[in-house]
């Protein structure tokens, strides 16, 4: 099940022998192979039976082999640059300010601040701290200073984008002045060409720009890898969120783990997404005025029919289907799960079945109950703790991956971090047993469940195919191999840290502050 797919990726050439290569190696691999050799001796003791999981699958699903998680064919993470990557421009030469403002909720605005170093690094701009669009759905306005680390942000990219938190003041005939940042609304996915013309051009005339909207606005398939490698650096290395986020959620990791493994589910039986997708009748009439209302007031008009929907697996999961294929699958009723999302529509009438089949539910308030949490479980704070702990956990199952950005971010980063066990039920497929079962024919549905579930990838590499994001899969670029087939994908030596410290030494220079060396209670949560 868990099949390799296939490099579809023109790698550059890369001239000269290994040495050479190396010299090349900027000083970001440093930072970058801290963070990477940590995380992999974090895995590599849990991952040995790894390769038994491929062949077994084809024919049953093998629950205690779900709760580990795989090594792939040597696939290893690696996002540090692996050819010429010039350190970014001085302050003198930059080629002006680049503003953006980042709208959506937390994991939009995440792939956004990733957008936002690449448009920098492509427009040898210097980055002004990415703003965060206060929103009205998350009632949150503490912006990057809340949620994420900003020095460790700043510090982990200093060898590809400079990054200062304001546009500073300058002088001017014995006046000091602010430059004013130019607005522009950037085209939806535009591409590298856009921001080396049009975008650069405004920006050489006023001295920065500023994007607004900010969000999807540079296109996510580019033809260069060391460019999607500088998204990855952002996504799993620079962005960090706050000590105390990562306090609460590894506490809550800890309680968790303290009575075994845990599977993690988006539960995604929210309002709005219940309204987006237009699957109403299941709900009572007044549940329905609602969801008609709120779908009204915050989408397009569109005439949806629940059948037809339904059939081609655009509804979400109800609660209780989320149970069954779990139960289909082997798990059993002592099976610890912890549920990330916001208030389930509906009330308890959906989550009943659910609970019958699985006691052992938890979230992020019955597990740690502090006042932080309790104030803002819908805040930016709730949905960051439920982000790492549906990282660290063992097993993480989304149950709407469409527009869903929390969980496309997670099956990017658990990916990343070790191909971690995703479960991805396969909506359309399983549709018709999902009627069939509705309508009483309930004979072989375990059997019909665990055949869909069976031709799912549990997390391992496959081919990315978009719209498939990069944010979602980023398998091959951000991966490397020992021994590869195609020299490209090569992972640095293993003494390469020794190599480049040597370099750093003489390199370093007076401007740059040393490395600051990595908190270990903090990435001890990041695993
Ligand atoms: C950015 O700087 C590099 C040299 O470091 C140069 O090759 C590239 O053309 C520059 N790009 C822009 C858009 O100025
Ligand atoms: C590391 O992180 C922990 C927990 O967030 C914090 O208490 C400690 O002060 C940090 N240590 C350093 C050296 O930054
Ligand atoms: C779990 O299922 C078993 C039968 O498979 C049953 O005996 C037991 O009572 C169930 N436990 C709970 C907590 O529902
Ligand atoms: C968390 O679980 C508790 C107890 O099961 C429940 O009362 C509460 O509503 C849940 N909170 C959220 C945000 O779902």
């Amino acid at each position: 099940m868990r099949r390799l797919g296939h490099h579809r990726l023109q790698h550059p050439k890369q001239g000269g022998g290994l040495k050479n290569m190396m010299g090349r190696l900027s000083i970001a691999v440093v930072v970058l192979l801290i963070c990477t050799v940590s995380l992999l001796l974090s895995f590599s003791s849990t991952s040995t039976k790894a390769d038994s999981r491929s062949a077994a699958y084809r024919s049953q699903i093998n629950i205690e082999e779900l709760w580990r998680s795989a090594d792939f064919g040597g696939w290893k993470p690696s996002s540090a640059p692996r050819s010429d990557w010039p350190p970014p421009p001085a302050l003198s030469e930059s080629n002006g300010y680049l503003r953006v403002r980042c709208n959506g909720g937390l994991n939009q605005q995440r792939s956004a601040i990733c957008n936002a170093v690449l448009a920098a690094r492509i427009m040898n701009a210097t980055l002004v701290l990415p703003e965060l669009d206060s929103n009205s759905f998350w009632h949150d306005d503490s912006g990057f200073y809340g949620i994420y680390d900003v020095e460790h942000f700043i510090s982990t990219l200093r060898f590809d984008v400079r990054i200062v938190e304001h546009i500073p003041e300058i002088r001017k005939n014995g006046k000091t002045k602010k430059i004013k940042a130019f607005q522009i609304r950037p085209p939806r996915d535009a591409p590298i060409s856009w921001y080396t013309t049009d975008a650069l051009e405004k920006m050489k005339e006023h001295g920065a720009i500023y994007l607004t909207p900010f969000s999807h606005r540079l296109a996510e398939e580019i033809d260069n890898p060391e460019y999607q490698r500088l998204r990855c650096r952002v996504n799993y290395h620079a962005l960090r969120f706050k000590p105390h986020i990562m306090k609460l959620s590894q506490s809550i990791v800890d309680k968790l783990r303290s009575q075994g493994h845990f599977m993690s589910i988006h539960l995604r039986f929210e309002m709005d997404m219940l309204a987006f997708a237009g699957c109403l009748d299941i709900f009572t009439p007044k549940e329905q005025g609602i969801l008609k209302k709120y779908r009204k007031e915050n989408f397009a008009p569109k005439v949806l029919n629940y059948g037809e929907r339904r059939a081609i697996g655009k509804c979400p999961l109800t609660p209780e289907e989320v149970g069954l294929i779990l139960h289909a699958m082997g798990f059993d009723n002592s099976t610890r799960i912890y549920l990330a999302a916001g208030e389930l529509f509906g009330g308890d009438r959906f989550m009943k079945p659910f609970r019958t089949l699985f006691p052992h539910l938890e979230n992020h308030s019955s597990v740690e109950h502090t006042d932080e949490l309790v104030g803002n479980t819908r805040g930016l704070l709730g949905s960051a703790v439920d982000y790492m702990v549906c990282l660290l956990s063992d097993i993480f199952m989304p149950t709407y991956d469409g527009p869903s950005n929390f969980a496309n971010n997670l099956l990017g980063h658990r990916l990343y971090y070790g191909f971690r066990t995703t479960i991805r039920p396969d909506r359309k497929a399983l549709a018709p047993i999902f009627i069939d079962w509705e309508n009483g024919r309930r004979a072989g549905f375990d059997e019909a469940v665990r055949h869909v579930m069976l031709k799912t990838n549990f997390g391992g590499p496959h081919k990315r195919v978009p719209p498939e994001s990069i944010y979602t899969n980023s398998w091959p670029e951000c991966f490397c191999q020992t021994s590869p087939q195609n020299p490209a994908d090569k992972c640095p030596p293993d003494d390469v840290l020794q190599i480049l410290s040597g370099r750093l030494k003489s390199e370093t220079t007076d401007d740059l502050k040393p490395l600051t060396p990595l908190n270990l209670t903090v990435s001890e949560a990041e695993r």
